[in-house]
């Protein structure tokens, strides 16, 4: 019978389980329900007490099919049924190993846990009869894991906290501090960001959205126009950082600061790497039309965008996505790829790969004139800059020495270009109808270009 899973914290979690005196029918029931519990939650290991029964037994099983394609797969190594009463580690190698751990009491957690990476463990079968395991790889460690749960210990009380830097500035950088943030397995030691205080009205104003965050966050801020200055190098080296990760950041790394921290500096780049390195990529994914958009996660060198890649995801676009839109949803994504990754990136789980040299492409930053639309412009180009560009740079036309932004457009059923919502100069946003009726003039867009593509 499959039966509840006990989760975290609950009593019996912490209470020495009882040893098995006797291999009777109510013995084999619980082996039988931990057997069917674990497969049925596809576990790979199982403690009694897991499932509120306070007995020595642990089972584990690892079918060939749950084998992982993009990790290691000298570690994943499967291995059949076994069931141990009393079990008994009775030698451990010295040679340790981290691995990343999950734990069915734990739903959802992953924790990098280092532990002896070969043991032998000794105990009695189902019907009492002795036994002797010799295990390497994922075997000797689920085995370390399932007997601690027998001494009420368990994967939380070998919490390493991996000590982050951030390099970050902007909007897209807020999803993954909080992520950082809130997870246990990490300390954010500090965020070094640029400082980019505006005037407004003669008044310094803080626009730096990773600032306002860090305060209510009380995480600390190191403010710097330049990376190479040697006061800098020496703080982010005096925070003997485990991990970096740069996000929306706006300045190269030097390679003086890549080699601080003991397991480098990662990036989350909102693109399909190759494709679109450097400052504009989201826009560059609308203004080409793409059908997928993505996020990656490198490891930086000096290069831009250059480094190897971990983890990329990749989602599908339906053509009407805005920058604010999909900039949104890829920090999100970003932020939870990168809690993804880390672990098996920091247990060498995952291998780097190279990007491919052939199809690498680069984007360039934006201006304000990169903004600027012709009624002679195709209807098509000019409905994925409004998308694009806004909020920035935006769209906008000249008009009778009238420059209008546009801020939205749509196709109709024939697939003509008609504007939605537009801002003259000098004047409150209005509704394009409003616009017509005030101004006596159209916006139309793609006149001539049928006699352009005939000459
Ligand atoms: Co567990």
């Amino acid at each position: 019978m499959k039966r509840e899973i006990v989760i975290d914290p609950s009593p019996v979690l912490r209470q020495p389980a009882e040893k098995v005196e006797s291999f009777d029918m109510e013995l084999q029931t619980i082996i039988d329900d931990m057997v069917e519990t674990m497969r049925a939650n596809n576990g790979i290991g199982l403690a009694a007490p897991q499932i509120g029964e306070s007995k020595q037994v642990v089972a584990c099983e690892l079918e060939s099919e749950k084998e992982t394609e993009s990790k290691n797969d000298s570690i994943y190594d499967p291995f059949p049924l076994t069931v141990i009463c009393n079990p008994e580690i009775i030698q451990t190698s010295r040679e340790k190993c981290k691995l990343v751990e999950g734990c069915l009491s734990f739903p959802g957690r992953e924790l990098i846990v280092r532990r002896p990476k070969n043991i032998t463990i000794k105990g009695l079968d189902r019907y009492g009869k002795k036994l002797e395991i010799k295990a390497g790889k994922l075997l000797a460690r689920v085995l370390q894991h399932e007997t601690d749960h027998l001494n009420s210990t368990l994967m939380i009380d070998y919490l390493h906290e991996i000590d982050i830097v951030m390099f970050g500035g902007g909007e897209f950088a807020l999803k993954t501090i909080e992520y950082i943030h809130h997870d246990q397995q990490y300390r954010l030691k500090a965020i070094f960001t640029s400082k980019q205080n505006t005037k407004i009205r003669g008044e310094s104003v803080d626009l730096n959205p990773v600032k306002l965050l860090a305060k209510k966050l009380k995480i600390k801020i190191i403010e710097i126009d330049n990376l190479s200055q040697p006061e800098i190098i020496d703080q982010v080296k005096k925070l003997k950082p485990d991990l970096g990760v740069v996000v929306d950041f706006g300045l190269l790394i030097p390679q003086q600061i890549i080699d601080i921290p003991v397991d480098g500096i990662l990036n989350i780049h909102p693109s399909l790497l190759p494709k679109y390195r450097g400052a504009t990529p989201i826009q560059s994914t609308i203004l080409g039309g793409d059908r997928y958009a993505g996020v990656t996660i490198i490891k930086i060198n000096a290069g831009l965008d250059a480094g190897d890649i971990l983890s990329q995801l990749k989602v599908r676009l339906k053509g009407k996505e805005t920058f604010q839109v999909l900039s949104e949803y890829l920090s999100e994504s970003g932020a939870s790829l990168f809690l993804d990754t880390v672990p098996y990136y920091l247990t060498g789980e995952i291998r780097p790969k190279k990007q491919r040299q052939s199809k690498v492409s680069y984007t360039t930053m934006l201006s304000k004139a990169d903004g600027e639309v012709f009624e002679r412009d195709d209807p098509a180009l000019v409905e994925k800059k409004i998308r694009a560009y806004y909020p920035w740079p935006g769209v906008y036309i000249i008009k009778n020495d009238l420059r209008i932004m546009i801020l939205a457009a749509h196709f109709d059923k024939e697939k003509n270009l008609v504007v939605d919502r537009v801002k003259p100069a000098g004047k409150k946003e209005m509704q394009y109808s409003d616009f017509i009726s005030g101004y006596k003039t159209k916006l139309t867009f793609g006149k001539n270009i049928d006699k352009l593509e005939s000459v």
